[in-house]
């Protein structure tokens, strides 16, 4: 028989009324890198957080190298070498690396903390499995990518034979997940047998040995990658076939809902800085914006939106002047944005679905009489209208969004701000975290939108995205415009090349 690092069977999971997991099993053979999919809410985090001891089984069995497990806590699984790196970083910004790898574990020289064994030890992992990391910065000031790599380190340093990854690469730029994925085949050759949660089935049947396909809380099926290919995995995923590619529809073109003029401000890093920039967005056209992440992208949406400085240039959105205004009178302008990091901008996770969908509009007509007495019934119609139509599972405007799955929360601002948005919608990753099912139904939402006469920008990494939802597309390297081209004009080799063109060009 076959030594599985981890063996689940016949698990069961409640939240309340949720049946979050249903007799579920799962085997992890040594050695390997399994992937495990599954629609938004299927339960794959769970599932791997009842592995990792964070919440208590409520039916079946867990082994970890043959040993049956007992009641499991995060310390008895990192004991038996279970490590996760969750959907949300657990670092500690304003410690370096060092220290952050070494908290609550140190190691110890008599009273004092042992830093050369420590320093050493770190250096070890970097070179064995070739990770790129500045042991002696701060987290603020290393990327999303170095911080993963942390985690990672910082788990190995814990002892663990088995790596829990949830949707690591949702927030990594393609080159970042190249790299991680050379770390995860460099620690399978050392031994190490990894879990990956992911939506990107093309990463999937890229890095899997084997994958497992969850649905409505069931473990479907465990599958060789050989024997497989994306097309199935998406249907085995949603039922049905999933199609992306939706036909881009026209609509009818009107003024400019938004132009920036020389735009100038500071940004994270160098690279970022936007330098003089100027393009506009009209209505009923989405304009794609190109780039390799880290090239500005954010700070140019932060400086629309009302959350950075513009130093230089002017934002006018539907011929009012915003530049420099505050966020509120930006979005009573008619602008509404969904933020790339919906964690902390996007979401009360300690409110409702309910209060998040009408946050901005309780005391308005029809959800408050007289702009006080707030009418529940209201509120709660108008939620499931959204609830609905934006297929947010489960179902329930009263449930606090921090008890949502993560595309499931995603899918809650996408339809606060889409139906809330009159002249301009700017849509920061739209398809971050959200199965191919939704994907598809964001897409055509975002369609939609367009055609009742607003203007879209749209912030993508995945260039397959701005191909194919844009009409324009604007190309940001090192802070400038290097091109803006009608989709017609524009393919995947030549964006490419503009992209790493550098900023000296504009
Ligand atoms: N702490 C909690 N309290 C109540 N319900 C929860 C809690 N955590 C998860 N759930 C519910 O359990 C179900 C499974 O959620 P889970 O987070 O495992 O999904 P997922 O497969 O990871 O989805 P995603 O791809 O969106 O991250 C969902 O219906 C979710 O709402
Ligand atoms: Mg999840």
């Amino acid at each position: 028989m076959k030594q599985y690092a981890v063996a689940m069977s016949g698990i069961e999971k409640y939240f309340g009324p949720v049946h979050a997991v249903s007799n579920a099993s799962f085997n992890l053979i040594s050695g390997e890198i399994h992937s495990l999919i599954g629609e938004n809410g299927a339960g794959k985090s769970t599932m791997m957080k009842l592995l990792y001891g964070m919440y208590p089984i409520d039916d079946g069995s867990i082994s970890i190298d043959g040993e049956t497990m007992g009641p499991l806590t995060p310390k008895i699984a990192i004991e038996h070498g279970i490590g996760m790196v969750h959907q949300e970083f657990m670092l500690v910004n304003e410690l370096t690396v060092m220290e952050n790898i070494i908290l609550g574990f140190e190691p110890r020289k008599g009273p004092l903390i042992d830093f050369v064994k420590a320093r050493e030890k770190i250096r070890e992992y970097i070179e064995k499995y070739n990770m790129d990391v500045q042991i002696n910065k701060r987290i603020n000031q290393i990327s999303v990518g170095e911080s993963q790599r942390v985690e990672i380190i910082k788990i190995l340093s814990r002892g663990a034979n088995t790596i829990i990854l949830d949707e690591p690469t949702g927030v990594l730029t393609p080159q970042e997940a190249r790299k991680l994925f050379e770390i995860l085949r460099n620690l399978k050759a050392a031994g190490k047998s990894i879990i990956f949660i992911s939506h990107k089935l093309n990463e999937v049947m890229d890095i899997s040995d084997r994958i497992t396909v969850m649905r409505h809380s069931n473990v479907i099926e465990t599958v060789n990658k050989q024997d497989t290919n994306a097309r199935e995995l998406s249907k085995m995923m949603v039922g049905r076939e999933v199609f992306l590619n939706i036909k881009r529809t026209q609509a009818k073109i009107g003024d400019p809902v938004l132009t920036v003029d020389n735009l100038w401000t500071s940004g994270e890093k160098e690279l970022s800085k936007i330098r003089g920039i100027s393009f506009n967005v009209r209505a009923g056209e989405i304009v794609g914006v190109a780039g390799v992440d880290g090239n500005g992208q954010s700070e140019m949406v932060e400086a629309i939106t009302g959350l950075r400085e513009v130093e230089r240039g002017a934002i006018t959105l539907a011929g009012v002047n915003i530049t420099n205004r505050s966020t509120r009178f930006i979005r009573k302008a008619g602008l509404t944005h969904i933020p790339e990091d919906r964690n902390t901008r996007g979401l009360n996770r300690m409110a409702s679905v309910a209060d998040n969908l009408v946050v901005n509009r309780i005391y308005n007509k029809p959800f408050s009489k007289f702009g006080f007495i707030i009418d529940r019934k209201a509120i709660n119609s108008y939620s499931e209208e959204l609830i609905q139509k934006y297929d947010v599972r489960p179902p329930k405007a009263e449930m606090l969004t921090t008890h949502f799955s993560g595309g499931n929360a995603q899918k809650v601002v996408v339809a606060r701000e889409v139906a809330e948005s009159t002249k301009l919608l700017i849509a920061s990753q739209p398809s971050r975290g959200i199965d191919v099912g939704a994907i598809e139904s964001i897409r055509t939402i975002l369609q939609e939108v367009k055609s009742r006469g607003i203007g879209v920008l749209l912030v993508s990494v995945e260039l397959e995205e701005v191909l194919s939802l844009s009409d324009r597309i604007v190309v940001l390297s090192e802070g400038n415009i290097v091109g803006i081209l009608p989709v017609e004009e524009a393919n995947e080799e030549n964006l490419g090349m503009m992209m790493l063109s550098g900023g000296g060009a504009s």
